[in-house]
């Protein structure tokens, strides 16, 4: 494995490998199981494999964990390298943003939906920094996470809006044994917070239940999941939001499918989690 900070390092050595397809997984460091399950993947469906570390700054409002945010290159790099990625790339922040920046992606409609209402500029933020990647990698496939939900319909509507020539590949939350879903902030879990965590996909699980024993309307969908959330004082629901699987826009009634979107917070941590729904 390389591992390499300049995009003109990164361009050559891409385009040495251009006989076989380009695998792209774009992480922000901390990496856990959920980033390890889409390096394998792309390893299996691709001949080359990019991952990317960078903690993007514009993603982040000012409120936010960023100077917090966990950071440990050694580890990354030694568990990038065991997992067979071939280039791990490390962009340098002023050549990301070089001084005078002003040129920014927005996806207008779903990125003010939920962590937009709570997050105003993130997915502006996640937008730029993808496409800036992107165009550098020009990969044939990208690997993101379904725990992100939103964040992979925005770049989905983002990649057939701009025609980037990529294929999104959505791959599925991967777990703790108690239900907590894989995510670099668990870090920041004090062990008393950990404890409570889990809650939140059992909040979804229970409204899942609900769902399969013929249960179609949100409200009482999501009252379900919030009397998990409510049973404990430490939790502070940002949104549970029953909402159509593409658009995001929130229905009343489950006809087909839907995604139940939750953010909570436990302390000074913020937790986002999801789960598809289908009428049995
Ligand atoms: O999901 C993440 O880790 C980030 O939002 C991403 C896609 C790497 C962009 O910074």
């Amino acid at each position: 494995m390389r591992t390499v900070s300049s995009i003109n390092t990164v361009k050559r050595i891409i385009k040495e490998s251009r006989h076989g397809s380009i695998g792209f997984v774009p992480t922000m460091g901390a990496l856990h199981e959920g980033h390890l399950s889409l390096i394998k993947r792309a390893k299996k469906e691709c001949d080359f494999l990019v991952v990317s570390l960078f903690v993007n700054p514009l993603q982040f409002g000012p409120e936010e964990d960023l100077d917090v945010y966990p950071r440990n290159l050694a580890l990354d790099q030694g568990k990038a390298r065991a997992a067979g990625v071939n280039l791990f790339w490390t962009p340098f922040k002023k050549t990301l943003y070089p001084a005078g920046f002003q040129t920014t992606i927005a996806v207008s409609q779903i990125s003010r939906l939920w962590e937009g209402l709570f997050r105003p500029e993130h997915f502006t933020g996640v937008c730029t920094i993808v496409t800036k990647l992107l165009h550098v990698v020009q990969p044939n496939r990208l690997y993101l996470g379904q725990k992100d939900y939103q964040q992979i319909c925005v770049l989905q509507r983002m990649i057939q809006d701009l025609n980037i020539p990529v294929q999104l590949r959505v791959c599925p939350t991967v777990r703790e044994t108690d239900g907590l879903a894989m995510s670099s902030r668990n870090l920041r879990l004090s062990a008393k917070q950990r404890n409570i965590a889990p809650l939140l996909y059992r909040a979804l699980k229970a409204a899942k239940k609900r769902v399969t024993a013929g249960e179609q309307h949100a409200h009482r969908i999501i009252q379900t999941a919030e009397a998990h959330l409510k049973s404990n004082p430490d939790i502070r629901c940002d949104y549970l939001a029953l909402c159509d699987p593409k658009t995001l826009e929130p229905i009343k009634k489950i006809e087909h499918r839907a995604v139940l979107l939750a953010a909570i917070h436990i302390g000074k941590v913020r937790l986002i989690d999801n789960i598809l729904l289908k009428t049995p």
